[in-house]
């Protein structure tokens, strides 16, 4: 055979020489993300971002909290599939937000800019952190049209609060994202060992990491100092000092609770959604004052050890509340068929962190719009595998689509007489 009959029987890629843009081309899912960012971190910056708190055995369950449940098909035809959604009130091209991460311009020069762009880009909402790098004025000038959410804390005295409200509406953040699950900073023991610590204690380890990526570091040290505009008064922009480093890594506010919610109801007109709770209790609260979402989190398994996944209390939240709350799910979400199995449970739409953080690592905002198209591609192709055409369709059909593998049974009761095999039958879902 000639090398010519080959070329016409395999398609032989070329070589890619960007670093970048061989991400782009080879990396097929959020894992080979993750892997990519792994080569351009040093270690101790990739544990912040990839870390847990405490053994990490809340890290580790909310992805088993995901495999634990299967898919059910049903054969038919399926149109489309659409994945278009509504998403507190506003169109939403994908079930799927950005939720907040803190410094981000640690990651990538482009920080919290490149991420706006790739979610307005894609036409859903983002979360932008309080202890963001970037200022919220400078997202909303370079991206009007992207949905801005602002993660708001109740700390603070009542003039303060009513200051930072005026400089969110000013700003057209539509959204308030409250966290709720920072009463104590989780131990992240990676950090300690790693002396990502404030102020950072570096060891000749810290330092031969650093230099083990000098692409990274030399990123670092083009771009402008870190700064938190969000934190300071507007206008102001201190770069950080070790004290404030002490101040931002050891932020925690144990003082605030419903009271302070309830007021901040009162004084925001916008919608509120609260992040970090799994206990019913709380959804069903949330919705009675007020609030217009609650976002299941555990913070990624970066706050309390052992906390629940949302996966294990989303159908029981959902059942609290009804339809009179909008309800999210966070931490461990990395593929389409998370998303779809969250939707099947009652979840409106799903949030992602860190898998946008390894796409911008890896490749800046085209790594965070990569990352994006991914989870939109494996979301159709989930759809139309499980045979459903439309987000509300995936909502409405529910547990006919998923299958908590934990406490399925073999039985035979169920079956029409005459039918032999066995089936898996889900005790949780009845
Ligand atoms: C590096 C990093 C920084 C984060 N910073 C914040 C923050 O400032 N505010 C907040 O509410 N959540 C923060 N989170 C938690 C995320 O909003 C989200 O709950 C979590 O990342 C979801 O889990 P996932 O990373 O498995 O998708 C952070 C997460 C990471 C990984």
């Amino acid at each position: 055979m000639k090398v010519s009959d080959i070329r016409q029987l395999v398609q032989v890629k070329a070589p890619v020489l960007s670093r970048q843009r061989r991400v782009l081309a080879n990396a097929y899912n959020v894992a080979e993300f993750r892997a990519a960012a792994r080569r351009v971190l040093p270690a101790g910056i990739f544990d912040y971002l990839d870390g847990g708190s405490e053994d990490e055995v809340t890290l580790r369950r909310n992805r088993e909290a995901f495999e634990a449940w299967g898919l059910m098909p049903t054969w038919g035809p399926v149109d489309g599939p659409d994945t278009t959604t509504t998403i507190l009130g506003k169109h939403s091209a994908l079930p799927i937000t950005l939720t907040p991460t803190g410094a981000t311009r640690l990651f990538h020069p482009e920080g919290e800019l490149a991420v706006a762009g790739a979610a307005a880009a894609a036409g859903i909402p983002y979360g932008l952190a309080g202890m963001s790098t970037v200022a919220m004025e400078s997202i909303a000038g370079h991206f009007p049209q992207l949905d801005r959410w602002f993660n708001f804390g109740l700390s603070g005295t009542p003039a303060a609060r009513d200051e930072k409200l005026a400089r969110c509406k000013a700003a057209g953040f539509t959204t308030l994202i409250v966290g709720v699950d920072t009463r104590a900073l989780g131990s992240r023991e990676r950090d300690l060992r790693n002396g990502f610590t404030a102020p950072p204690s570096l060891t000749l380890s810290t330092l031969i990491d650093i230099a083990s990526r000098p692409g990274w570091w030399a990123n670092f040290l083009r771009a402008d100092g870190l700064s938190f505009p969000n934190l300071s008064p507007q206008g102001s922009n201190p770069t950080v000092t070790p004290t404030m480093w002490q101040q931002i890594l050891g932020h925690s506010d144990s003082s605030s609770g419903w009271a302070e919610l309830e007021s901040l109801r009162e004084a925001w007109d916008g919608r509120i959604v609260l992040k970090g709770c799994v206990n019913p209790k709380d959804v069903a609260r949330a919705a009675d004052v007020g609030l217009d979402a609650v976002q299941l989190s555990n913070h990624g398994g970066r706050q309390l050890d052992h906390m629940l996944s949302p996966m294990d209390v989303l159908q029981e939240a959902r059942q609290q509340v009804g339809d009179g709350i909008e309800i999210y799910v966070d931490s461990g979400i990395r593929r389409g068929t998370d998303v779809v199995k969250a939707l099947a449970l009652g979840a409106d739409a799903c949030s992602i962190g860190r898998p946008y953080l390894y796409g911008l690592v890896a490749a800046g905002s085209a790594g965070v719009s990569r990352v994006i198209e991914i989870f939109a591609e494996e979301l159709r192709r989930t759809m139309t595998l499980v045979g459903v055409s439309t987000v509300a369709e995936l909502q409405a059909r529910g547990t006919e689509v998923v299958r908590d593998l934990r406490h399925a049974t073999p039985s035979t009761n169920e079956h029409p007489a005459g039918t032999q095999h066995a089936t898996l039958v889900s005790t949780a879902t009845q």
